[in-house]
C-alpha cells in the first residue's frame, strides 16, 4: 500500500510569543500539531478554544489538534466547528468515543483517537473503522523534549498490522521524541504520520529539519515494506 509520509510539528515548542510567524515557518509540513492540555489529563497547561480559533484563522497548515483534556465528549467537537480539519480526542478521557468519533465526522472533521504509551491497542481494533487516524504517543504526554520511548514499538507495528490487513485507510500517528534517528524506527514500524516539535522549532533551519524527517521517515518505510 503506497504511504504517503506526513509530518507535523508541534508548536508545544514554538515561541509563544511569535505563533502567527512560528506557523508560518513550518508551511511546507502537511498540519500543524496544536497540544491542547488542561492540567488534568496531563500535569501541563497550553492554550484553549478561543487561542486556537484565531490561530487557526491565520495558519497557512491545517490544524492537527491533539487534546490532552478530560471530559473530552464535550470539548472535542467544538474543535471541529472551529474549523479544525482533524481533533483527536483520548481513548483514556472518553466516555462514548464511537459516538464522539461519529459526532466529529459528521461535522466535516478528521476523527483521531490517542493512546498513552502504556494503553493497549486490542480492546479499540474493533472500533478504527471509526476513526481517521490513531495516535500511539511514544512518550508521556505533557511535555515536549522527552525521550522517544522504544516499549511503544511493538504497539505500533499491531496496530499498522491490523490497518494493513484490512480495507481502512486511517493514519497511524506518533507523537514523542521524534527526531530524524527515531522516525526511522517508527516508520520502519509502520507509522506514517510523525509529530515533531523540539527537534523542528529546536533546528536552525526549520524548513531543513522538515525535509530531514520526510526523508528518514521515507528510509525507515521501505524497510517496513
Ligand atoms: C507531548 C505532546 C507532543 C510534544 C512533542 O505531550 O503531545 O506533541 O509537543 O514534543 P517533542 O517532539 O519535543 O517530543
Ligand atoms: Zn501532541
Amino acid at each position: 500500500m503506497p504511504c504517503e509520509h506526513h509530518i507535523h510539528p508541534s508548536i508545544l515548542s514554538a515561541d509563544f510569543s511569535q505563533l502567527a510567524s512560528e506557523l508560518n515557518a513550518i508551511s511546507t509540513a502537511d498540519a500543524a500539531h496544536i497540544d491542547v492540555m488542561d492540567n488534568h489529563f496531563v500535569p501541563n497547561l497550553t492554550w484553549g478554544l478561543p487561542v486556537v480559533k484565531r490561530l487557526r484563522e491565520v495558519s497557512p497548515v491545517p490544524f492537527d489538534v491533539h487534546l490532552m483534556i478530560e471530559d473530552a465528549d464535550r470539548w472535542a467537537p467544538q474543535y471541529a466547528e472551529a474549523g479544525c480539519e482533524s481533533v483527536t480526542f483520548h481513548a483514556e478521557a472518553a466516555i462514548a468515543p464511537i459516538k464522539l468519533a461519529r459526532t466529529l465526522r459528521e461535522s466535516g472533521t478528521k476523527a483521531g483517537m490517542a493512546l498513552r504509551p502504556a494503553t493497549a491497542v486490542e480492546p479499540y481494533l474493533d472500533m478504527l473503522s471509526e476513526l481517521d487516524m490513531l495516535l500511539i504517543m511514544t512518550v508521556e504526554p505533557g511535555f515536549g523534549g522527552q525521550k522517544f520511548l522504544e516499549v511503544t514499538l511493538p504497539k505500533i507495528r499491531r496496530a499498522a498490522q491490523a490497518i494493513s490487513g484490512s480495507e481502512l485507510s486511517l493514519r497511524l500517528q506518533v507523537d514523542g521524541g521524534i527526531t530524524e534517528q527515531t522516525i526511522l524506527a517508527a516508520a520502519e514500524a509502520g507509522a506514517d504520520t510523525f509529530v515533531a516539535g523540539s527537534s523542528v522549532y529546536g533546528a536552525d533551519d526549520i524548513e531543513a529539519a522538515i525535509a530531514g524527517l520526510r526523508g528518514a521517515a521515507e528510509k525507515g518505510s521501505a524497510a517496513h515494506r
